[in-house]
């Protein structure tokens, strides 16, 4: 099975510092706004994972050019009205929920119909959530019949700018009628429920009109018609997602310490640092700095004595989103019972991760009792895991496969771990700073 991986060891303590590979939301969002730039826009770190090359072939689909060499990325904007539709385009997002809805919006003034198309995981996603609001702008949408891909949207030029909630939490919604209102005349409303804000700061940065009143549950958001973006050239600071996998296999492992350079640690992010600080782990954010608009900062973390249960408080969870699998392992190793609620999003994602933490986390012999939107995880400090797994058939989601490496070199036993691939997606050198780890 060349595409499974096995491990049969724990790993060894360790004491490194490693450099984990650029933010793939700023990744993408920067290649989607660089598309629409008024000449040429440079990235430095750019993650170069499938989801990223999905929106490279998309904005190619759309007319424009994309150059990579070594560690830096080129886009040849046309400008803000810059997009060519002479031909009938399919876009294909591949695995990436956040291109997929992003580009949605930016295309909402299109003049051609627009198919959009995924993978098997992508296609299984919720699309209502992004074609209801866009709708409102004038845009029609044919769904097929499970609400979701393929679809085709039917722009318009037409648009009237629309008042809109967002009360899942969802940074995608969000972001897709952010660029729906930057198309539109007039002025578009959002009220927001918190969620990562990394669209809004790279408008602010470009000076784009896009307002933000920040609320404590909310944020009210105001956006009018752009008439020009100008070329962003930027360092993409590092995934705080992705250094989360190195954070927890520390916080699990005895005697060691690590250190992770330049991540991004936007305030809207950092959940998991704030759950792992409550369960009793040392983090230390040093070297803090500011890079337009976002915070980046060196993360230092060492394996903790004994990890303490946590009521996770519902505030944290937007922050920590993409973490909870990962988390989920953390509890498992610690004294008292863990519970997690309100996370019905979670099984919105590339799979139903709640689903899957409850079946990693059984499978590991972790008592849980799970609701459609809740978890309890029955931790055991002294868990050690003897029998043979076998992880398969998760419509190949990159963190239930990352996961499952970090738990089979945390607690033991035989791991067999299908669709090593999926890492592409996200994460593609996982492998090999896990190795780094080793030496
Ligand atoms: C993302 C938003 C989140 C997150 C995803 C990336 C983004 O999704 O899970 O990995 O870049 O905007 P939702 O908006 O669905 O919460």
């Amino acid at each position: 099975m060349p595409n499974s991986i096995i491990i049969e060891n724990k790993i060894n303590k360790f004491n490194k510092v490693i450099n984990i590979s650029g933010d793939k939301s700023l990744s993408i969002r920067w290649v989607l706004l660089s598309s629409l730039a008024d000449g040429v826009s440079k990235a430095r770190n750019l993650l170069i994972s499938d989801d990223v090359l999905s929106a490279l072939k998309t904005i190619k689909k759309l007319g424009i050019k994309s150059k990579i060499k070594k560690n830096e990325c080129k886009i040849y904007g046309k400008g803000f009205e810059g997009y060519n539709y002479k031909k009938k385009i399919t876009i294909n997002a591949g695995n990436s929920g956040t291109l997929s809805r992003l580009i949605l919006g930016l295309l909402v003034n299109a003049s051609k119909p627009i198919k959009l198309i995924g993978d098997k995981s992508l296609s299984k996603r919720d699309f209502t959530r992004i074609s209801n609001p866009l709708s409102k702008f004038g845009a029609k949408f044919n769904l097929n019949k499970n609400k979701n891909l393929p679809l085709i949207m039917h722009g318009t030029s037409d648009l009237r700018p629309i008042k809109y909630i967002e009360d899942k939490g969802s940074a995608q919604c969000k972001s897709s009628v952010i660029f729906a209102g930057m198309r539109s005349k007039g002025t578009t409303y959002i009220r927001a429920k918190k969620s990562r804000n990394h669209t809004e700061l790279l408008c602010k940065y470009l000076n784009l009109p896009v307002t933000v009143k920040k609320g404590k549950k909310y944020d009210e958001i105001k956006v009018r018609k752009v008439k020009s973006i100008k070329p962003l050239n930027y360092n993409i600071p590092s995934d705080i997602s992705s250094s989360a996998f190195f954070l927890v296999l520390t916080a699990l492992s005895k005697r060691s310490q690590l250190k992770i350079k330049n991540i991004n640690i936007n305030p809207s992010r950092i959940g998991i640092i704030r759950i792992l600080k409550k369960m009793g782990i040392i983090i230390n954010l040093i070297n803090q700095r500011y890079y337009k608009g976002e915070k980046i900062a060196d993360i230092k973390i060492k394996s903790p004595k004994f990890i303490k249960s946590i009521n996770c408080p519902t505030y944290l969870n937007s922050g920590a989103i993409d973490e909870f699998l990962i988390i989920f392992l953390v509890a498992a190793k610690a004294k008292g019972i863990s519970y997690f609620k309100d996370l019905s999003e979670l099984n919105q994602k590339e799979s139903p991760r709640l689903k899957w933490g409850v079946k990693i986390l059984n499978e590991m012999g972790i008592k849980t009792i799970a609701t459609k939107d809740s978890i309890r995880i029955f931790g055991n400090p002294d868990l050690k895991i003897k029998k043979k797994i076998i992880i398969k058939n998760y419509l190949k989601d990159h963190r239930v496969f990352m996961t499952s490496v970090i738990a089979a070199l945390s607690f033991g036993g035989k791991w067999q771990i299908h669709d090593k691939n999926s890492i592409k997606t996200s994460f593609p050198n996982f492998l090999k700073i896990l190795k780094e780890l080793k030496n």
